[in-house]
């Protein structure tokens, strides 16, 4: 159970979760139906925009360039500008702590021909900016950052030449910068990746008409396409839903419901790990929405074996890294990962922050500069954790604290509004 209302969320041992639960729409493909709204012509309409800190950080940026958006409760109409229509902003743009909104409207932002400079909060201020200044500077725009490859993030954009783009890091960030840059670009703008990382983009851009084909590991996108606005539905959010997944799992007498859960497969890697390790999940009504595969998810209480996740599963399951090393500590042989380098440079250092963390409630775990190694059937003791103002890190030690001996208490709890703000009182109703 949880309690909440101040800063500090206290968090006790739970025997099971039951119930069903609904998530925030999907922070990812939020950010990009509202980015392909504002540049499309006519109007969107988008229904369960997530409630995240970070979504309203990239609608504020858009309006600051003009965009006329309007929100109630979670459906956001935005009449497209073209992708003639933004106008400087007269201020610098706050991405807050998105680095999506950062590294995407950088995308669009090179197509304008205007000077723009987009700033963030502390954790984002050192988060590397170099991976998209780089290809949109190879585009023709006019990028600088400060020393280092960090925000703030300065673009004048304008006449840009298509390029082919090989991705030197996998990055649906990245890959989403280039092929919104390329909307504005004269030609076809293309964009190879070595290793699939999600694919929402692509499926936005298909469903508003864009001009986007895929051939394996190619991406090309032809630019100057007439993007069309339209009556969009944003799935739950899996991400979010990955802790209940978790949470589930773990806790022993558990059963629950995760009701519209987006199940689009370049984002749910976790299951491809947890299920054959002796998960029981089952997806039930699978249907498609706008491109995305979305479903209902059965959870239920398991013995699971762990073991070792391979490389090639990482950006599958970027995101859920935090809680799985979480769920590791309950398995029977334990779990390691490797080739997650990425998770140094997320919203906190997530390798660091997870080790340290479960040093504090009692675990055995080993950090390599790349991954972790956490030792199975451990017992967790409760204890206060120091999220290090990184969302996913709240989260997974409050499903953390509901394996462990005694109360576990989560400083400065309010960071999970960064993607999902009813996170503890969905918690607290799993475990009435
Ligand atoms: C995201 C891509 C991933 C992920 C982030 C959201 C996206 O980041 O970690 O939470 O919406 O494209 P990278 O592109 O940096 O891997």
């Amino acid at each position: 159970m949880a309690l909440f209302g101040s800063k500090t969320a206290k968090i006790r041992p739970t025997k099971g979760l039951t119930g069903t639960l609904q998530f925030p729409g999907d922070k990812s493909i939020s950010h990009r139906y509202a980015l392909l709204g504002a540049i499309a012509e006519g109007a969107s309409e988008i229904h369960f925009f997530s409630t995240s800190a970070d979504c309203q950080s990239t609608l504020s940026c858009l309006k600051q360039l003009g965009a006329k958006i309007e929100r109630k409760d979670n459906v956001v109409t935005i009449q497209g500008a073209g992708l003639g229509g933004l106008r400087p902003p007269a201020q610098p743009l706050n991405a807050g702590n998105s680095g999506s909104t950062m590294r995407m409207l950088g995308g669009v932002l090179a197509g304008q021909p205007f000077r723009s400079v987009m700033v963030g909060d502390a954790s984002l201020s050192r988060r590397p900016m170099k991976r998209v200044a780089e290809p949109l500077a190879r585009m023709g725009a006019r990028v600088n950052l400060r020393e280092g490859g960090l925000p703030p993030l300065e673009i004048e954009g304008g006449a840009l030449k298509p390029i082919r783009y090989e991705m030197p890091v996998a990055s649906a960030q990245v890959k989403s910068a280039v092929l919104l840059a390329g909307l504005f670009v004269e030609g076809e703008t293309e964009v190879i990746e070595t290793v699939r990382t999600r694919d929402h983009t692509e499926i936005a851009l298909e469903q508003m008409g864009a001009d986007i084909g895929r051939h394996q590991q190619t991406i090309a996108v032809r630019g100057r396409a007439h993007l069309e606005g339209k009556k969009l539905y944003v799935p739950g959010d899996f991400s979010s839903a990955a802790f209940f997944i978790v949470a589930g799992l773990i806790t022993p007498h558990s059963s629950l419901m995760l009701h519209n859960v987006g199940l689009n497969p370049t984002r749910t890697g976790i299951l491809d790990v947890l299920v054959p390790m002796g998960g029981r999940v089952t997806v039930v009504n699978l249907e498609m929405m706008n491109g995305e595969l979305i479903g209902n998810l059965h959870v239920e209480s398991s013995t699971l074996r762990g073991g070792e996740i391979p490389e090639s599963a990482v950006p599958g399951l970027i995101d859920e890294l935090p809680v799985l090393a979480v769920l590791g500590t309950q398995t029977e042989q334990g779990l390691t990962f490797r080739g997650a380098a990425e998770l140094r440079v997320k919203e906190s250092d997530r390798l660091a922050a997870v080790a340290e963390n479960l040093r504090r409630m009692g675990a055995e775990v080993e950090e390599f500069p790349d991954g972790l190694r956490v030792a199975g059937r451990q017992t967790l003791r409760g204890a206060e954790i120091d999220p290090h103002d990184d969302h996913r890190i709240a989260m997974a030690f409050a499903v953390a604290g509901l394996v462990a001996r005694g109360d576990t208490l989560i400083k400065n709890s309010a960071c999970v509004d960064i993607s999902f703000p009813d996170f503890f009182p969905t918690l607290a109703k799993a475990t009435e």
